[in-house]
């Protein structure tokens, strides 16, 4: 399916030329007006996805309201939808098609989480890579001194650390028992990342995880052998430093080169791509931190697995997310989508959505070898609230960009603060959509008694225009379950987005032309360099101490 040339790029499509003519009717509309005599848009443009363990509860509720479309556009999105033919695309993806059509492979992530059969291929076991996190978690595994393990420290970077880092920096608290190892993670080559690591290290419980699916990544094989020399130096040349390793990789023959044991080395399925990975064995340092919960993570994105392949378009919550998302892209011309997750626990869910986003869909070759004309993946940014208010929310109210806000909200419990850091996420919604008239702010000023010259003075420097769009997500807390539900939402957001673009969101052929760069500069190749860079090498060598 995927490979046929019976392609048709979206613009072509006659719901694209819809969609277009919808733009320009609404224009001129103000966002706070699509309110207007219609009680019932909230209810209308808001979704869920259930949740099969708690009948009652959502696992998620999605609200749509706040962007800047109406039921009509919705239902020329769907259009788009069926025109592209993304049920047979979401079909292909649940049965093993080859959706990753540059690399001729299948993309089943979701048979990890038991949503659909895994494809031929190694890796989709994942028991003895479960066995050793349990043993290392159960404080049964010793290293060369024979002292207990107690410190996990992962050696990876893109997929092979965004993914299990979030995991953990969102859950490893919840569910820690008294004597759970404690989970680091080292990704930059920077000496100063893996240094603070070991600084605060005791090397005789230590263990490294190097997780690498090709195990050739530059930054992760330099961390690798300094902590190999760290260890060497603190135990002595003749120590037993296998005790010290594991690997997460298919490249079996080169992790046992680099000294891990054979029986350590822990592969994933080359169709589970590195963004989409955390749900196999590169879940290694999450199953260490959170234990039996991580099940509990499979199980959340499972529900969403399901709502993805079984719900009509109509209802369907990651199929709203992507298309909502090519709209503001496409045809609101909106450059930039911020991830406002409202939990310090999700402090590093916007890094990993710029990988899952930008690394999948920041691509513009189409299916059949064409360039695009349409804008693909937007630029994903974003920051913890209630922390960005006080940073770049300014520029949100008053400055001169329109920007896509997905709003990420765990209701949690009734602590005080808790319920202050909703209702933060809710206001900074409705007020980027009302922003304040001039004649608001001018009311406001005279309610301070000022002199009517200050009030003509100040009042346009209140004004906010507003009409900034938004996604509100509430989950109805942050445990391990709702976690995986929302990663996994993301994940169909980002593959209906490739599917609709028609560009491959599995493959990452643009960041090798970066490390060929980076490998040329480390060799010396200054003569294949410009002039701008081979001038700022030599510099560099002059000023390194
Ligand atoms: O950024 C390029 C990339 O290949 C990512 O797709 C991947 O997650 C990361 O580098 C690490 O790759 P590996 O797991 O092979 O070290």
């Amino acid at each position: 399916m995927v490979e046929d040339d019976a392609f048709t790029a979206p613009q072509r499509l006659p719901a694209w030329s819809a969609l277009a003519a919808h733009a320009r009717r609404l224009a001129s509309r103000p966002l706070s007006s699509l309110f207007a005599d219609d009680p019932g848009r909230a209810k209308r443009l808001s979704l869920t996805c259930d949740n099969p363990a708690i009948p009652g509860e959502p696992a998620l509720v999605a609200d749509f309201s706040k962007q800047a479309l109406d039921d009509a556009v919705i239902a020329d999105l769907i259009q788009l939808a069926r025109e592209t033919r993304l049920d047979e695309g979401i079909h292909c993806l649940f049965t093993g098609g080859k959706v990753n059509f540059t690399e001729g492979r299948a993309a089943a992530h979701m048979a990890m989480r038991g949503s659909c059969p895994p494809p031929s291929g190694t890796g989709a076991n994942t028991l003895a890579m479960r066995a050793f996190a349990f043993a290392l978690r159960d404080g049964k595994l010793t290293g060369s001194t024979g002292k207990t393990i107690r410190h996990l420290v992962n050696i990876g970077i893109g997929g092979s650390d965004l993914g299990p880092r979030l995991v953990c920096e969102a859950l490893a608290d919840l569910y820690a028992d008294g004597e759970s190892p404690r989970v680091d993670f080292v990704a930059n080559i920077d000496p100063r990342d893996l240094g603070a690591v070991l600084d605060r290290s005791d090397p005789t419980e230590t263990l490294f995880v190097v997780s690498s699916k090709s195990f050739g990544t530059m930054e992760t094989l330099a961390n690798a052998e300094a902590a190999r020399q760290w260890l060497r130096d603190a135990l002595g040349a003749d120590a037993d430093l296998g005790a010290h390793f594991a690997a997460v990789s298919n490249e079996v023959k080169a992790a046992t080169a680099f000294g891990v044991r054979p029986t350590r080395v822990f592969p994933l399925p080359d169709w589970v791509g590195g963004r989409y990975s955390v749900w196999s064995a590169i879940g290694l340092p999450a199953l260490v931190a959170i234990g039996g919960a991580f099940d509990e993570f499979l199980s959340g994105a499972w529900a969403m697995d399901e709502h993805f392949r079984t719900t009509p378009f109509e209802r369907n919550l990651p199929l709203w997310q992507a298309l909502v998302g090519l709209w503001n892209t496409d045809f609101l011309a909106i450059e930039t989508l911020a991830a406002l997750p409202y939990a310090h626990a999700l402090r590093s869910f916007p890094a990993w959505l710029q990988q899952l986003e930008m690394e999948s869909n920041g691509k513009h070759t189409l299916r059949d070898g064409s360039d695009t004309y349409v804008n693909t993946a937007p630029i994903v940014w974003g920051g913890v609230g209630t922390v960005g208010q006080h940073a770049f929310h300014q520029l949100l109210y008053q400055g001169t960009r329109r920007v896509a806000l997905d709003f990420i909200v765990p209701v949690g419990d009734d602590d005080p603060r808790q319920r202050a850091l909703v209702d933060n996420a809710l206001a900074q919604a409705a007020a980027l959509m009302a922003g304040r008239s001039k004649e608001a702010a001018r009311a406001q000023l005279a309610a301070r008694n000022l002199p009517a010259a200050e009030i003509d003075r100040l009042a346009p420097h209140l004004v906010s225009p507003g009409n900034q769009p938004s996604t509100t997500l509430l989950l109805p807390r942050l445990d391990a379950f709702h976690l995986g539900a929302l990663l996994a939402l993301y994940e169909h957001k980002v593959f209906a987005q490739g599917w609709l673009w028609g560009i491959n969101p599995f493959d990452q052929y643009g960041v090798e032309l970066g490390k060929e760069m980076a490998r040329a500069l480390a060799e010396g190749l200054t003569d294949a360099q410009d002039a701008s860079t081979a001038r700022l090498a030599g510099i560099a060598e002059g000023l390194r101490q």
